[in-house]
């Protein structure tokens, strides 16, 4: 035998041995979720279950009765949901507000039970469990039979790709454990769950309570031949693990205590990974291989997924926070704009066009929903138009982001296929995305590198273009300064334009009322044009009221760094109404105009705005050459020379 065909040799049963090691401690694993509306019964099957496989402690045990007698919800027995229910502020409420997770384990198998509240308000909590489980328990009262809750989880539970359901009929006793009541729960659940796409879908009667068809067979229903919970859970085929994918690893920062060691860590969200393997990086395309992996115990020729590792490459390439490296043979999408589901889990809408961060992987980037191509009602699955998206409620959209992000079809990978949406005022998780497939229309649309750029015309007009941007209420003035700014400047012979919301309403916007979402759209629209106008080297005074600071702050990042300077045009709305110049504050308040911005509908001050302008009391000409020196002091308006100090094309 050459030395060569050992090596192979030695390469194969090494590969063959690390193949069953893995599949040895993932095996015996499965990941499951239990959900259901309130009072279903979910912590009560969970504490079922812990106190059936003995993983309750005595000591555990003593401080539980001395609970259930307190709580007193089941009378002088224990009662199993306070074990799970751990806060609390939850027990006085009676409801579970956050997923917890718990783990058990018998002969055959771990598990991993993700508890998620029944609450309706609390659908997000659901989303967030389900998105690891391999399977879901779907919990109903057989007194009540299906609720608008149970279909919604079902529903969330195939959109977030669970291929395995378990229908408990729980509360069993409480019918009489009647066959007759099961069969028609069942039938209606199987009705209802034809269009989705679950593998294994098991009924099973029970009563939590009193442990009847949990782990133990009842006794009171021998017209049931199927299994207990836990020989299902025990005995149900998975499928194939995110070990079995191509490797993921989103790079959660890159490690360089000196000059000479650079390691990328983070941790492992798909497949393994070698010494030797060739790797990509998403975004830029470019490839290395492994040089060495870094664990907490030390280097290691491989590492697979849910592992924290560090990397280092044979060759120095460019990779940062947020980059996306993956095998190099099976890479990922990447792609500026995607189609994808879209959870919405706050009580604001989401407007199309309002700029929320998009986290993906390890990656932050602003993201807009561009369209909702439709929404759908959980309970009858119908498409229906929508142009915003409500709490609870899921759509299909299409989505842009600011810059190409790495991801594959949820499908293909639930880690690197999901996003969440962040509110860029208040930080709060807004939503959660399940990507469909990438939308590669602005893939082939290059931007068009042009011979005259920003830089040369407004070299030749000989000033610094800017964006002025007024926001105010209605009636706050905002229209007649803008006009004297924009006269002064015009006289000093700067170049101007001006946009104003009633004219640009009476042409390009003329599409667009005084929803939220049509307003969130009228500034989008603007923030575009003021871009145009800056790139063609004007000083380009913007008059709307903007009430909203996520799309001011949306036109703010179109242009350059200094060239938005947002003024407030700060009038208090008793000095509005009472100057009222169109007359509109009266037919407001009267109920005759709708939506009216500060009657009926929301203006956001801005936070930080560039100039606050005060004009009560004061000569509009006054308030004008405040903006004038202003961006005088600023450098704004130097002279022509000094300007066109870089040179013409
Ligand atoms: S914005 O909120 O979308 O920025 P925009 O500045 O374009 O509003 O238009 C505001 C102008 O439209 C007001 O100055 C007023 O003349 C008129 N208008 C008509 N209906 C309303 C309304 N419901 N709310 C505010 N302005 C209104």
């Amino acid at each position: 035998m050459s030395v060569l065909e050992t090596n192979a040799l030695s390469t194969a049963s090494e590969e063959a041995v690390t193949e069953y090691i893995l599949a040895q401690e993932e095996k015996d694993q499965l990941r499951f979720l239990t959900c259901g509306s309130v009072d279903d019964g979910k912590s009560t099957l969970i504490g079922r279950l812990l106190y059936d496989t003995k993983l309750i402690f005595e000591d555990q045990l003593a401080a539980l009765e001395k609970d259930s007698k307190r709580h007193g919800t089941v009378g002088e027995e224990i009662d199993l949901a306070l074990l799970v229910d751990g806060l609390e502020a939850e027990r006085e409420q009676g409801i579970t507000i956050d997923v917890a997770y718990r783990f058990f384990a018998t002969d055959k198998r771990k598990f991993i039970v993700a508890d998620t509240p029944g609450h309706e308000q609390y659908t997000r909590n659901m989303a967030t469990g389900a998105s690891t489980a391999d399977l879901a328990v779907l919990l109903v009262d057989a007194r009540n039979g299906l609720m608008v809750q149970t279909r919604r989880h079902a529903f969330i539970a195939s959109l977030l790709g669970i291929r395995h359901v378990v229908l408990a009929v729980n509360k069993i006793d409480l019918v009489d454990f009647s066959e007759e009541r099961f069969n028609e729960i069942r039938e209606d659940f199987a009705q209802f769950a034809n269009g989705f796409d679950f593998e294994t879908l098991q009924a099973i009667p029970m009563s939590a309570r009193f442990g009847d068809n949990v782990t133990i067979r009842s006794e009171k229903m021998g017209w049931y031949a199927g299994p207990t919970l836990l020989e299902h859970l025990e005995g149900v085929q998975i499928g194939e693990h995110e070990l079995n994918q191509p490797f993921r690893f989103p790079v959660q920062w890159v490690n360089r205590p000196n000059l000479d060691f650079r390691g990328y860590s983070g941790t492992i969200a798909a497949g393994t990974v070698q010494v030797g393997d060739e790797l990509v990086v998403s975004n830029s395309g470019k490839t290395s291989k492994v040089e060495k992996l870094l664990t907490p115990e030390g280097e290691k020729p491989l590492a697979r997924a849910g592992e924290a590792v560090t990397i280092t490459l044979e060759d120095e390439i460019d990779i940062s926070r947020g980059d996306l490296l993956a095998a190099s043979g099976s890479r990922p999408d990447v792609a500026d704009q995607m189609a994808a589901h879209v959870i919405w889990m706050a009580e604001d809408a989401l407007m199309p066009g309002r700029s929320y961060l998009m986290k993906i992987g390890t990656r932050t980037v602003t993201a807009q929903v561009t369209e909702i191509k439709h929404k759908i009602n959980v309970n009858t699955f119908e498409h229906v138009a929508g142009k915003q998206l409500e709490l609870n409620e899921i759509a299909f959209c299409n989505l842009a982001m600011s810059s190409p992000v790495a991801f594959d079809p949820y499908e293909a990978n639930r880690t690197t296929g999901s996003f969440i949406l962040v509110d860029r005022v208040t930080n709060a998780t807004v939503g959660a995305g399940m990507v469909w497939f990438a939308l590669r229309r602005a893939t082939n649309i290059h931007w068009q590198a042009l011979h005259v750029d920003k830089q040369a015309r407004s070299d030749s007009l000989g000033q610094k273009p800017a964006v002025l941007w007024f926001t105010g209420l209605s009636g706050s003035g905002k229209s007649t300064i803008a006009s004297i700014v924009e006269k002064k400047l015009h006289l000093e012979g700067r170049h101007t334009y001006t946009l104003d919301g009633d004219n640009v309403r009476h042409g390009l916007n003329r599409d667009l009322g005084f929803t939220e979402a049509d307003r969130v759209e009228n500034i989008r629209r603007v923030g575009e044009v003021a871009r145009l106008f800056v790139d063609s080297g004007l000083i380009t005074l913007v008059s709307f009221i903007s009430p909203f600071q996520a799309e001011r702050q949306l036109a703010r990042e179109m242009v350059g760094e200094g060239e938005f300077i947002e003024i407030f045009v700060d009038t208090p709305i008793e000095e509005c109404k009472k100057r009222d110049p169109k007359g509109l504050y009266a037919k407001a308040e009267a109920g005759e105009i709708k939506n009216f911005t500060g009657i009926d509908s929301p203006y956001e001050a801005p936070q930080n705005p560039e100039l606050v302008l005060n004009n009560v009391g004061r000569d509009p000409e006054d308030v004008a050459e405040e903006v004038i020196s202003f961006l005088r002091e600023r450098g704004y308006l130097l002279s022509p020379s000094i300007v066109s100090a870089g040179g013409g094309i």
